[in-house]
């Protein structure tokens, strides 16, 4: 079987970025067709130039970025510099892009692309607000059901907020894009912080990172060790959590994840927990199941395949 076909819709961030690295290490088990960008850690300037920087460190300008939505489809712009920097990959200096993105909105080449490939073949991969995705199937609902899976970094449940006090930042930014998503009918796993904060950059492995002796390593290294700083200090950890990369070690080795099928919707009227997750993870409603909730990680296994991976770039 060939290459899986996926589209990775970002908001880089560090952790997007070693999300896209794992991708792009992986090329005999995913084909990135193209990487979609989004306003959300940092806007979507910055958020499309760091995806360009990404994809050439990697050695991979072939991949188009698209630069998408600047920001949610109601309300105003949430980013977190605080976490990331205000570059969005602060921790490490790189020069700025030499490529530029690729003509076509996000929007418009989420729905050609679809609409090209054979149907039922193609994974979309959000490691950010769900705009691009939830603006498309509202635009296109033609391309909902050629959708192969979605797989979503975002949620949380028996972990609560991480910007809020009860809502997750990728779906805080959008919570009506992300009940969108969520009620759209296609294969949906969600990666929340539920899974994300079993999967933390402990000394050990942040410094296993950092004898990769390569470009890439040596921001792999930077990145982390600057955007960690601000999770360690807020919950007095070893270690940040690890959340996008998830996503993409999903896909490469789904056993070293596991969840439960069950209905998963998005709070979006109250103000109080507007962009909740509330995971019916014990089955108390009628509500129908349409998502895999992942609840764990096999973390050493998770960053043996992501250190492995890396050093291969
Ligand atoms: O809450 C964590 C998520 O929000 C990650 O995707 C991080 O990159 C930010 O987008
Ligand atoms: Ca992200």
């Amino acid at each position: 079987m060939g290459a899986r076909k996926i589209i990775i819709d970002t908001d880089p961030g560090q952790d997007d970025a070693v999300a896209l690295l794992l991708a792009f290490a992986s090329p005999e088990e995913l084909e990135v067709l193209a990487v979609t960008t989004v306003a959300g850690n940092v806007p979507l300037e910055l958020t499309t130039r760091n995806a360009l920087t990404v994809c050439e460190l990697a050695g991979r300008s072939d991949v188009p970025v698209h630069a998408g939505c600047d920001g949610p489809m109601t309300g105003t712009l949430k980013t977190a510099e605080a976490v990331h920097g205000q570059t969005g990959l602060d921790g490490v200096e790189l020069p700025p892009p030499s490529t530029a993105p690729a003509p076509g909105h996000a929007v418009d080449i989420l729905i050609e692309t679809l609409r090209r490939e054979p149907a039922g073949t193609v994974t979309l991969c959000t490691l950010g607000a769900l705009t691009n995705v939830a603006t498309a199937f509202a635009r296109a609902p033609d391309i909902v059901e050629r959708v192969a899976e979605i797989v979503v970094m975002g949620g949380a449940y028996f972990e609560v907020g991480n910007w809020s006090p009860a809502a997750e930042f990728n779906i805080l930014v959008d919570p009506e894009a992300a009940q969108i998503v969520f009620r759209a009918g296609r294969p949906l796993t969600i990666l929340p912080l539920d899974v994300t904060h079993k999967a933390l950059i402990t000394p050990d492995r942040l410094a296993a990172f950092g004898r990769i002796d390569s470009n890439v390593g040596r921001a792999v290294h930077g990145w982390l060790g600057f955007y960690e700083r601000f999770d360690m200090a807020k919950y007095g950890w070893e270690g940040g959590p690890l959340h996008d990369p998830c996503v993409i070690a999903y896909l490469l080795k789904p056993d070293l994840f596991s969840g439960r099928f069950i209905n998963v919707e998005v709070e979006t009227q109250s103000e109080l927990t507007r962009g909740m997750t509330v995971a019916d993870w014990w089955n108390v409603t009628d509500r129908h199941a349409n998502a895999t909730f992942i609840g764990d990680v096999d973390a050493d296994g998770f960053y043996a395949l992501l250190t492995d991976r890396l050093a291969r770039l």
